[in-house]
């Protein structure tokens, strides 16, 4: 029997000695998987600790294990900017491409081996955890990169998530820990058998399972869903400290946190490619879902090296598994119209389960497709599905003695609207375009999403009831949209009304990449609006560009630039776009690159081989595109100046070769600090 503590410094003692005792099974419990007390006496560890700090209070810290959840509600998630973007991965699928990745890797440090650090690609959602002085402050969703939404509440309840890092270790730094939430494949089933039992509808598979309760505004749901973490990723000032990925992963371990279970160092490539032939092997076996393995360039400084493109490092890859195929039948053909007016065929299947999740429709994709698989309703298709797409038919499968159907014809005219079709290509549209009520749909769904004028509140549903109900004729008219208009739709109250209202309003200051891609010009995505915008800089710039204008810059093709320049011509666009400005829209502006012409180091490209003294691979790279220069990875004809550093290796000779310019770390500064490279030609 324990005495009970009566002193003030007492009671901070067997606070914290229960604290660190739960903590220590916890860690036992759920990290390592190696627990030592029994259910029962943990809870009563448990309920001391309660008890202790029911009496208590004022002495309650944020990172106790009591406190993981009693926050009430939120009204929406705070958006925060990462601390380093959260990149994504270029995939791979065969291993011709990733023996080209490791070749890039060895040709552009310009070495003969590179150790590389493989792990399993989980396949959940991955997010940034924040540790101040030790304990868990902030988390957050991946969000678009560079802004995230602010999950820290939903974080503390996931168990395996320590709210203190272990005390030995504890760096008073700030860590940047990356990692994946995902859900069991058990825990998952289990999941989905309460929620049917609730008369609550399903996920459709563990990784939509730990989106959907990861992103709950009441913590209290999140609480009680059983999610899992891996963490595969540090950085922050303790990063320096690492020489590898793998010592920055061992030390995670070391914290206390989970980190991934399978993981080696490969000497070679051919090592890599046998831990994905095993990893692949043991897949089914496992007791979660991962869809491939992630290959790191080990060493740091190499990673840094390497640098990053856009959107993914160039120091590591997705090397994926095949997908999976299962085999079906296929009852009925629809076809579905999308946003730009193309028509899709879609079977609609016997649902069939592929590794662990129903699948019911597949595309077709386009009349040729049809043709040349030749799929009828009644068929028996062999179905595949690869991580997030779409499910796809490969091939139909003969079955003996089976009566088929007539060969599935494509209708004439628009299924919705009823318009002519005209076929471009493999591809046939509606002609509708404005007056097709899918296609209107589609645009205004693809207007109002989060990549594009993020306008909250406005989805499927919304807007079908717009257009369906004759508020929205075209993209214009959903700035006219009034509360009094919203009441008088089905699910809409007070609240949510003025709410909608309001981010409709918030929506018209729009930034100019966001508006681009928003207004879905055929080939212009994210990634292409937003060169656009850096290129021309303003929406009026747009409007009066050339196509051969656009072709010229960097990324833009022939498609693109043609299809930008109809857009702009078109009479209805312009029209859109004129009333949009009359009600109030104000697309904004940026910073042109080609205004930056004038600086010193503009068109030139660079080649950096052996290591510098004064900065990091990084910090040259930013500063030659800081003055308007490129760097790129090998030495040609087009480059202007190797710089090279100490220990430079084959780089340097083929700059010599081809009487490139080569700068020492002296000559480069110079330029650097505005001596003129032409002086030095
Ligand atoms: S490293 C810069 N390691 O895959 C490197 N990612 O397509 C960033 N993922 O967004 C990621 N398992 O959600 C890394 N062992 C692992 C991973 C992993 C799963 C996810 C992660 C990321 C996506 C990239």
């Amino acid at each position: 029997m324990t005495v009970s503590p009566t002193t003030p410094q007492e009671v901070q003692k067997k606070l914290e000695e229960l604290r660190a005792t739960i903590r220590r099974h916890d860690h036992l419990y759920y990290v390592i998987n190696r627990p030592e007390i029994s259910d029962s006496e943990y809870d009563r560890l448990f309920r001391a600790l309660q008890a202790l700090e029911a009496q208590y209070p004022e002495r309650i810290t944020p990172d106790s294990p009591t406190q993981r959840v009693g926050a009430p509600p939120l009204e929406q998630f705070k958006k925060v900017p990462h601390e380093y973007p959260m990149l994504s991965l270029d995939s791979h699928l065969n291993i011709e491409d990733v023996k080209a990745f490791d070749q890039r890797v060895r040709r552009e440090l310009d070495v003969e081996a590179v150790e590389y650090a493989v792990e399993p690609k989980f396949d959940g959602l991955s997010v940034e955890l924040i540790y101040e002085n030790g304990s868990f402050v902030r988390g957050s969703t991946r969000g678009d990169g560079l802004i995230g939404e602010d999950i820290t509440l939903n974080l503390r309840t996931i168990r395996p998530l320590p709210l203190k890092l272990q005390e030995r270790m504890a760096p008073s730094l700030t860590l940047v820990v990356r990692g994946e939430v995902y859900m069991r494949l058990e825990d998952f089933h289990e999941l989905n058998r309460r929620l049917t039992e609730n008369n609550e509808e399903p996920f459709a598979n563990p990784r939509n399972g730990a989106a959907g309760s990861l992103r709950q505004l009441d913590s209290r749901i999140t609480a009680d869903r059983p999610l899992t973490l891996t963490c595969y990723d540090l950085r922050g000032a303790i990063f320096q400290g690492g020489k590898t990925h793998w010592d920055s992963i061992s030390l995670l371990e070391q914290l206390g946190l989970p980190i991934p279970q399978y993981r080696r160092r490969c000497q070679t490539i051919e090592e890599v490619i046998a831990f994905h032939k095993e990893m692949a092997e043991q897949r089914d076996q496992l007791p979660f879902e991962i869809d491939g393995i992630v290959v790191k360039v080990n060493r740091q400084n190499w990673q840094e090296a390497l640098g990053e493109k856009s959107r993914s490092p160039r120091w590591a890859i997705a090397f994926k598994f095949p997908a999976r195929k299962e085999i079906t039948k296929v009852h009925q053909i629809i076809v579905s119209v999308g946003r730009t007016g193309a028509l899709t065929p879609i079977a609609l299947l016997n649902p069939v389960e592929i590794g662990g999740v129903t699948v019911s429709r597949a595309t077709l994709h386009n009349v040729e497709e049809v043709a040349r698989k030749d799929i009828r309703p009644g068929d028996t298709v062999k179905v595949e599905r690869a991580g997030d797409v779409i499910p796809d038919i490969v091939e139909r499968v003969p079955v003996k003695g089976e009566v088929r159907s007539d060969p599935f014809v494509f209708p004439t005219e628009c299924p919705v609207c009823h318009s002519a079709t005209l076929q471009e290509g493999p591809i046939i549209y509606c002609t509708g375009q404005t007056v097709c009520p899918a296609q209107l749909k589609g645009s205004l769904e693809h207007f109002a999403s989060k990549g594009a004028m993020n306008i909250d509140g406005l989805g499927k549903k919304t807007v079908a009831q717009f257009v369906d109900q004759g508020l929205v004729k075209d993209l214009s008219d959903l700035f006219t949209v009034n509360k009094e208009q919203l009441l008088k739709l089905e699910g809409f109250a007070e609240k949510s009304a003025t709410q909608l209202v309001e981010a409709i309003e918030k929506s018209k200051q729009a930034p100019l990449p966001r508006f681009l891609f928003g207004l879905g010009i055929r080939h212009v995505g994210a990634h292409i609006a937003q060169v656009l915008a850096r290129h021309i800089g303003s929406l009026e710039g747009l409007m009066i560009s050339y196509k051969e204008d656009l072709q010229a810059l960097h990324e833009i093709g022939p498609e693109i630039a043609s299809s930008v320049e109809s857009f702009f011509q078109e009479p209805r666009n312009l029209d859109v776009l004129k009333r949009m400005e009359d009600l109030g829209v104000r697309v904004g502006t940026v910073e042109r690159l080609s205004d930056r012409t004038n600086q010193p180091l503009a068109g030139k490209i660079f080649v950096l081989t052996g290591t510098l003294e004064g900065f990091s691979r990084q910090e040259a790279k930013q500063k030659i595109e800081s003055q308007g220069g490129r760097v790129t990875s090998s030495v040609s004809k087009q480059t202007d100046y190797v710089v090279a550093g100490k220990e430079a290796g084959s780089k340097l000779n083929k700059a010599e070769q081809l009487k490139v310019t080569v700068l020492d770390e002296e000559e480069f500064k110079s330029i650097l600090d505005g001596g003129s490279p032409s002086a030095l030609e």
